[in-house]
């Protein structure tokens, strides 16, 4: 356990964790599940306030990481640039600087602006502003607390032997192009904690390089199985998960990439042809919000095989645990 370790750290990017801070999250998600579960209150954030800057849509993650600071004994803000001062150009460094001498913690979401890259820019600049940990709600690189709740539902689904199990994440059609941070995150955790995952994707849907750098490096020490396949089929064949994603092509403009990806549509809707191929007792995931019957079928996120409100349920049990391992003093 390295608790301590915890304890003021931004959670902006999972590259900047190990192995056993991970597992420490979620043995403390576990934990603070099963407390719930027993009606044990677990105020150890009380009279601690959150901002929250969404400058994007969202449901799960808004109501989540609300009722995971009511639950914790703390308060949650719900701002947007658009009825804060920077609207007015007022700057994210001085943003960051004023709410740290309010709140003990910053979260923020922020993709698909001009350039890739360009949102992971003002979230490490307010990180360097601010004194106070800053939490990463899905910019355009990751999705890390999406990614840490897709974990526990794993731990819960597939049992002592989860890391061994075939983890297939599969790009999926959609009409929207859409961030490949769930991906790229999934690859980084995969390789800390030394699992067997594939990447399934259409040829020009390649994550970013410096991702399969990283993972492909660290899974040569934890042991990871990291695999890429473009054949959906191929990879569905005994796999133990299935997770649908759709994200954009880094080679194409999205104007490209709408008219290019149209071809995939059949093969790359999740459905009962790839669960055949699939192990018996395979599950089915996706962050959500799905495009359904485009990313996957109404019979397998409907059928027994899907797990998705687990996950969305799983991402207030981990939130509380990052947030209480991170702005809890003393
Ligand atoms: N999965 C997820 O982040 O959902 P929201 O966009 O609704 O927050």
């Amino acid at each position: 356990m390295l608790t301590k370790k915890l304890r003021g750290r931004d959670f902006i990017s999972l590259m900047n964790y190990s192995r056993e801070e991970l597992e420490t999250i979620l043995d403390v998600s576990l934990d603070l599940k099963r407390k719930l579960a027993m009606g044990e209150e677990c105020e150890v954030l009380k009279n601690k306030t959150l901002a929250m800057v969404f400058a994007n849509p969202s449901t799960r993650t808004r109501t989540s990481f609300e009722a995971a600071m009511t639950q914790l004994g703390g308060h949650a803000q719900f701002h947007t640039p658009q009825v804060m001062q920077i609207a007015h150009h007022e700057t994210w460094i001085d943003t960051a600087k004023v709410l740290d001498r309010y709140v003990e913690g910053i979260m923020i979401r922020m993709y698909g602006l001009e350039k890739y890259g360009m949102a992971r820019d003002i979230l490490s600049v307010m990180a360097d502003a601010a004194e106070i940990p800053v939490f990463n709600a899905l910019d355009d690189k990751e999705h890390p607390f999406q990614i840490m709740a897709d974990l526990m539902t794993m731990i819960e689904k597939l049992g002592p032997n989860w890391r061994e199990k075939k983890i297939v994440m599969s790009w999926a059609y959609s009409e929207r192009v859409k961030s490949a941070g769930v991906p790229q995150t999934m690859a980084i955790a995969a390789s800390l904690l030394g699992m067997n995952l594939t990447l399934a994707y259409p040829k020009k849907y390649d994550v970013d390089p410096d991702y399969m750098a990283f993972a492909n490096k660290v899974a040569e020490e934890s042991g990871a199985k990291i695999d890429v396949v473009n054949d959906v089929f191929e990879a569905s064949k005994s796999a133990d998960v299935i997770y649908a994603k759709s994200w954009g092509s880094f080679m194409m403009s999205k104007e490209e990439d709408q008219e290019y990806r149209k071809q995939f549509k059949d093969n790359w809707c999740i459905a009962k042809k790839h669960f055949d191929l699939a192990n018996k007792q395979a599950s089915f995931m996706h962050c959500l919000p799905a495009d359904r019957n485009l990313e996957v079928k109404d019979e397998i996120i409907d059928g027994p095989m899907s797990v998705v409100y687990d996950q969305a349920e799983n991402r207030l049990h981990t939130e509380k645990a990052i947030l209480a391992l991170s702005m809890r003093q003393g």
